[in-house]
């Protein structure tokens, strides 16, 4: 039976961090996985995140089974982290998931339960998980343009001329900030203009946030996904504690589907607890508990919002210092969109060649398609960073 196996396609990212792993040089510098790092390099435990998992430590009695949707603590407290008073309670069923993965995969999974025919319109480009996700699961995906290589900015208008194909019932999957790879983000404007156009059509919105907090701030950031949750009839949202609360390995997600007919929030709700049922039971709790924990106390959560805030800060500012010392290499500002773009990640603009030459001659790793993970970076990384670039001809 073994033997029938067929080798699959690795994923890049993953595949990068192996690669990067494997290298001997000691100044090699990682800009591959979307994984925050301080000025140390280092990937720190949040210091709410510590006292949180202190305090259920010494107050956990039992580690049996929570509920087949997690603990609603913490479905409702995310909930609400993230739609605000956007949507009323009633109208939302939410389940907790194994991280922002977990999350994508099971919405994807109801969408093709309640409707096989759905297609699934997905930005090009978008985090390769999502197609490959979509791959394995058999649904017909259809790309619609998204950044405007020239620019590396936000093509608005070709995304909306190709998303005028869609039909009643297609999926249009939007990243609610920060979008991965390319750090390009849809203004206000270009979110109600979207909204505008899935109501008319009828197609749905499904949105994919992993990184509330990492952009504009922590409102700032869920403002699209606010507008989309109140504006359309049937809204599908993923989102990651992952990065914002630094739970990586904890798998800590929610998958939340807002429902117009209040009639229908039991049977999706119901739907949603099968699913999990059918992929793993219960899902993680250690994370989630954790999360609820800071969410629903006061001094743990402004504590972690001051700790969040300072790593967005300092993401910003590593920007400016790359485009800044760019700027004064190339005497030119075509760097400048480093400093508008937000969240982890810019597409750079290089080629596969120019992202070879940037690994083998400086040891800097960055995805294929040229994505840079800025929180990669330090003080004394971007010059050398802004020099690759240079000298690889970008
Ligand atoms: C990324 O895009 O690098 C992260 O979301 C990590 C992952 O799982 O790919």
């Amino acid at each position: 039976m073994f033997g029938n196996l067929k080798a699959q396609p690795a994923d890049k990212i993953l595949a990068l961090m192996v690669e990067f792993k494997a290298d001997p040089r000691t100044d090699k510098i990682d800009l591959g996985v979307g994984v925050y790092r301080n000025a140390e390099g280092i990937t720190p435990v949040m210091r709410a995140v510590k006292s949180a998992e202190k305090r259920i430590w010494e107050t956990q009695e039992s580690k049996s089974y929570t509920g087949l949707a997690g603990d609603s603590a913490y479905t409702q407290a995310l909930s609400a982290l993230i739609l605000g008073d956007a949507v009323a309670p009633g109208q939302i069923a939410a389940v907790a998931t194994p991280g922002g993965t977990g999350a994508v995969r099971q919405a994807f999974e109801l969408v093709r339960m309640a409707n096989p025919d759905a297609r699934v319109f997905v930005s090009n480009p978008t985090w390769p998980n999502h197609l490959s996700i979509l791959k394995y699961l058999g649904m017909e995906t259809i790309a619609y343009r998204y950044f405007d290589e020239e620019s590396r900015a936000v093509d608005f208008a070709g995304m909306m001329a190709d998303l005028a194909q869609v039909r009643a019932g297609d999926i249009v999957l939007l990243h609610g900030c920060c979008h991965n790879p390319t750090g390009a983000n849809l203004n206000l404007t270009e979110w109600q203009a979207v909204v505008d156009h899935l109501n008319a059509t009828g197609a749905i919105p499904m949105i994919d946030i992993a990184y509330q907090g990492f952009g504009d701030g922590l409102e700032a950031d869920a403002a699209g996904t606010r507008l989309v949750a109140s504006s359309c009839p049937e809204v599908l949202i993923a989102a990651s504690c992952s990065k914002n609360f630094g739970v990586y390995r904890e798998r800590t997600g929610l998958l939340m589907a807002v429902v117009h007919e209040t009639a229908q929030q039991a049977l999706t709700q119901e739907t949603l607890a099968y699913l999990n049922r059918q992929n793993y039971s219960f899902p993680p709790d250690h994370g989630a508990r954790v999360v609820a924990t800071i969410l629903n106390d006061e001094a743990l959560r402004a504590d972690w919002q001051a700790e969040l805030e300072d790593t967005r800060l300092s993401m910003l500012s590593l920007r400016q210092k790359l485009a800044d010392e760019l700027q004064t290499l190339t005497g030119s500002d075509r760097f400048g969109f480093l400093a508008q773009h937000r969240g982890m990640f810019s597409r750079l603009g290089a080629s596969p060649e120019q992202v070879q030459a940037m690994k083998t001659k400086h040891g800097i790793y960055m995805v294929g398609d040229s994505r840079m993970n800025i929180a990669g970076l330090n003080a004394a990384t971007v010059p050398l960073l802004a020099r690759a670039i240079v000298d690889s001809g970008v």
